[in-house]
Formats: C-alpha cells, structure tokens, sequence
C-alpha cells in the first residue's frame, strides 16, 4: 500500500466529519495542553490521552488510558472501541518509531508524520540533505561515521563546531563548543557513547549567533497553516546558561518576527520544505517546526522537529481560538483547506516550567505537589499544565519527572502576563522546585 492511500482523505465534496472523540499520545505538558484546547471545542465530547499524567483529569472532559505511547496494538484496539475520531500523536518518540503509520494502515485519523517524514527531526543529517536540496538556509555542516573521521574534519576547519548526535537524544545531543578543545571533548564523547545510538554518526555544524526562534506550520501534506512564532528557553540556567533543557519556559507571539518576515520564511523555509517532502512522496500531516536563527544573513534553520514544541505549545494553546481542533483534524484528512481561519487571541501568553531539582542530568521524583491556585474560583488568564506529575498509590499528586507544572498566562502587554505568571507559580510547590525568574528576557527590560 503507498502511503497515499494509507491516509483517509475525505471527498472533495464533502464537510468535515463532527469531532466527538479524540485521543491524544503522549505524557507532557504539551500533550496536556493539547488535551485542554480540543475539550474547548464545542463539539467534543470527550478527550482521551494515554498514558497522560497527573493532571490530565483536571480539565473537564479529559480522561487518562493506562497505555504506553509507544504500544500500537493496544492504542488501536482502544480507539477502535472508544470510536475515536482524531488521534493526535505529541512526541518524537512514537513518530521517529513510526506509530502514525500503523495507526493509519488500521483505518485510524491520525494528526502526525509517518515513519518517513518524522526523519526531518529522527535525523539530522537526512534533515540537512533535505535543507541542502531545497536550498534553505542553514549552518554549514559536515557528517562524520566515525571518530577519527570528525576529528580530520575539524583538523581541516580549524574553528569549534557545533557537534550534533544525529539521532534522537531528547534535547541532549547538542554541543555548542566555544574552542577546539570543546569542539574534540565533545567529539570524543559522542563516539564514546554518551548518547547511545544517537550518536554512532555525527552531524558537525558551523556556529551561528542570533536570537532563536520557534516557528510551527501545521500541514496536510500539501498545503501548510503557519502559527504565531513563539521564543523558548533551552538552557538550565538564568542568562541562558547552563545545560540545554527541553526547555524552560517560552513566550508567543514572538514580535520579533513582523508580518513581512514570517511571510520571508514561508517563502524561503517553510513552502521549499513541504514542497521538497511532497517530492519525496512523503505525505506530512503533522506540525512542521523549524527552530530559526536570525542570523545577521537571515533566518537560518537550526533544526527541524516533527511535532509542537514543549512548552512552546502551552503558550500558544491558549491563544488560539477552540477552531484549533478542527485545523489539526483538517490536517489529518488531508484537507487544511476546508478547515475554517486560525483566529489568534490578541494577547500575549507566558508559560513558565517549574522543574524538579536535579533536571536535566536526574530529576528527583515522588515529592508531594501543591497547587493553591483554584483557577475555578477565580476567572483568570492562567492555565495549569502538568507535565511530570501523576497521582501515586495513595491519591496524592507527585512530581515524576523533570518538568513537573507548567504555568501558563496571557495579558493585554507582556508586561501583565509575565506578572500574571510569576504570582501564580509562587502557589506552586514541592521539594526542590525550580524555576527561571528571567523567562522572556528577549522582550523583558526588568531582568
Ligand atoms: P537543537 O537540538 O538542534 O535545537 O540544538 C539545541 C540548541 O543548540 C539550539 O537551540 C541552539 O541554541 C544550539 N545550536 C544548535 N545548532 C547550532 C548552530 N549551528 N549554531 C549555534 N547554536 C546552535
Ligand atoms: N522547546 C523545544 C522543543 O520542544 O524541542
């Protein structure tokens, strides 16, 4: 069967099936978040998400399946029971593994790339290959199967490298060397297995400088929805130091990116990558990320992923209007172009991640959660998120990962927003917490 016909178009004559029942994959906040906005929307009924966390069941209509996200025979025989309309997948995990595919060839609607287009982010250096062939703009690179190959490389450059593993190390596989020295630890490191499988072949990088930015087009294979772009935080520590994270905090819209320069990547970035998969015959329903570099020559891709960031996704939920869901499942069918407009919220949203100490490296988990913030009570601009959270044998909310909550708030002006969230994390606490005080400092003159 071609991959074509393993999706489930719907004829061109026809309206958008109702969306009762929709089943999301995955465990984080960004699933959370995703969980939130679908049961926002007016037609569904219920939202299932497996294996979720902690706080799936706080938001109304959510349910938690005791399923692993990587476990396709029970996810399709649930939501062949549960009759579910949508599955959307979150996480590069069970994409690089090719879960779209299966759910997919069992009749299933699903929001999420293939085993072969998920390679943009699986893959780094199919990635640049593509980059290269499409001609976008990126750091020049050079791919190394072996030590003594990455070394002659960086003998003949003569500058410090990015090292990239070119496999999946969620977030840890990247090594910014400021020296030679760094760029041959680093090096050493890879091939001495630090990164496992990921890192058996190496993509090195040239340096960039510029502010980064998150940028995420939902596509239906053929045509692309470009969303607000969005900042976010990789490393640990206050002043962006520090080890990389999956990230700590993010904020959305990103001003730095008018109009005319969004318009500038969906010409240069965005169009020439769906256009370079579709001549690969890859039929991309699912989030095409590019992580930009506004360099002093442009906007230059970084890297790919194949899914919403996290916790960039927690930001820009909540600025979409609840029309959200019927755009990803547009984009699922194969038919963006029946979906009605993205309607974004005027305001500016904050999410800012309380983390268990020891993340990224070995994260404390089994400490006791409290949220004294009832946002039922009080009608604000603040979300709740829960990322590594579940409920332990005695009922209790527990952190369980290195992510633990993220708080999420939206002002008229920056300015409130971040107000709004930083009072409202103050009521969140467990042993350890840890938090960054300068989430924003792009757009932020008190920090
Ligand atoms: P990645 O996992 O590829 O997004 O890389 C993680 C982080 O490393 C990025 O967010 C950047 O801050 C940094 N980085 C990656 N590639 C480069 C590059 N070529 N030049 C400078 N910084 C980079
Ligand atoms: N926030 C970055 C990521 O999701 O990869």
């Amino acid at each position: 069967m071609s991959l074509k016909n393993m999706n489930h178009d719907i004829p061109p004559d026809s309206a958008l099936p109702l969306l009762k029942r929709v089943l999301i994959i995955g465990s984080g906040g960004r699933e959370n978040s995703l969980a939130w906005a679908f049961s926002r929307f007016s037609e569904v009924e219920q939202v299932y998400v497996c294996p979720g966390n902690g706080g799936t069941e706080e938001h109304p209509l959510c349910l938690r399946l005791d399923i692993d996200e990587l476990n396709s025979s029970e996810i399709i025989k649930a939501s062949k029971t549960l009759s579910i309309d949508l599955i959307v997948i979150g996480g590069e995990k069970p994409l690089a593994a090719g879960l779209a595919d299966k759910l997919r060839k069992a009749g299933l609607i699903v929001f999420g790339p293939g085993k072969e287009g998920a390679q943009l982010e699986a893959s780094k250096q199919w990635a640049k290959e593509l980059m290269v062939e499409a001609n976008i703009p990126t750091a020049k690179f050079w791919t190394a199967k072996n030590k003594a190959e990455a070394l002659a490389i960086l003998a003949k450059i003569k500058m410090p490298l990015v090292v990239k593993a070119d496999g999946l190390a969620s977030g840890k596989g990247v090594t910014v060397c400021d020296s030679l020295k760094e760029t041959e630890f680093a090096i050493n490191e890879a091939f001495e297995g630090k990164f496992g499988e990921a890192g058996t072949k190496l993509v090195l990088e040239e340096c960039l400088q510029g502010p980064e930015v998150s940028i995420f087009a939902i596509s239906d294979g053929k045509s692309l929805k470009i969303m607000p772009a969005a900042q976010d935080h990789k490393r640990l520590l206050e002043g962006d130091k520090g080890p990389n994270t999956g990230g700590m905090g993010a904020y959305a819209p990103a001003l730095i990116l008018n109009k005319e320069k969004m318009k500038e990547i969906e010409k240069t970035i965005l169009q020439p990558t769906l256009q370079t998969l579709i001549k690969r015959k890859i039929d991309f329903r699912g989030v095409i990320y590019a992580g930009l570099m506004l360099t002093n020559e442009g906007p230059k891709v970084i890297e790919y992923n194949c899914r919403f960031g996290d916790p960039e996704c927690q930001a820009l939920m909540p600025l979409m209007g609840e029309e959200i869901a019927k755009v990803i499942q547009s984009a699922a069918l194969g038919a963006l172009e029946k979906s009605p407009s993205l309607i974004y919220k005027d305001l500016k949203s904050v999410c800012l991640i309380a983390a268990s100490s020891g993340y990224p490296e070995k994260p404390r988990k089994g400490d006791s959660i409290s949220i004294e913030l009832d946002l039922n009570k009080k009608d604000l601009p603040i979300q709740i998120f829960h990322s590594g959270t579940q409920i332990n044998r005695e009922g209790e909310l527990v952190t369980s990962g290195g992510r633990v909550i993220s708080i999420v708030a939206q002002g008229s002006s920056y300015k409130e927003a971040f107000r709004l969230a930083y009072n409202a994390i103050k009521q969140v606490n467990f042993k350890g917490i840890y938090y960054r005080h300068d989430i924003g400092n792009q757009i932020r003159k008190d920090v």
